[in-house]
């Protein structure tokens, strides 16, 4: 059983650490890109174990003037996956965005990444757009 927390900065949040190593093995797995798209400001739900262990975080924000919820990066710590930490932490994330005034919500997905493509059509995120890319 996990516990779902909201902190309004990734500055100084308890997830701070667990983020940085998460999206480490993103980068490696090739799940990321090699670009920093959050930053201080970007707000932050995570998940915390009995031990009172970061085991999941999403990062995400509210773009105002698009009325648009935005995540960054989200990830559960292996031991702990397939128990439902993602789709709490996506649900408070869901509401918080509600709250803040938006009206989507969505984010960019490697098309390789099946458990998050999986994930996501579990909580009616349908792709809605392609990127085509050529190396140059
Ligand atoms: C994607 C990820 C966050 C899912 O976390 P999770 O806590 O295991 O997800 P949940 O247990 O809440 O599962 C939610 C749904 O996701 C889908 N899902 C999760 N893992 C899956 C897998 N390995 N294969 C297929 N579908 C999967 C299922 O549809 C599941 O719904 P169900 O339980 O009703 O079948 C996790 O696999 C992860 O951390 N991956 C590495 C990080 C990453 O790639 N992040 C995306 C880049 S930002």
């Amino acid at each position: 059983m996990s516990t779902i927390h909201m902190d309004p900065t990734l500055a100084y949040s308890k997830a701070f650490n667990f983020i940085i190593q998460e999206w480490h093995k993103m980068l490696v797995a090739g799940t990321s890109s090699q670009e920093i798209c959050f930053s201080n400001s970007t707000s932050v739900v995570y998940a915390t174990d009995e031990e009172d262990q970061v085991v999941g975080a999403i990062l995400f924000s509210v773009d105002q003037t698009k009325r648009q919820g935005w995540i960054y990066l989200g990830a559960v710590a292996e031991h702990m996956r397939q128990k439902g930490v993602y789709s709490e932490m996506y649900d408070r994330v869901e509401s918080e965005c509600r709250a803040q005034g938006a009206i989507s919500l969505s984010s960019n997905v490697h098309v390789s990444n099946t458990p998050m493509l999986e994930a996501l059509r579990r909580f009616d995120r349908e792709p809605a757009w392609l990127k085509t890319i050529k190396k140059l």
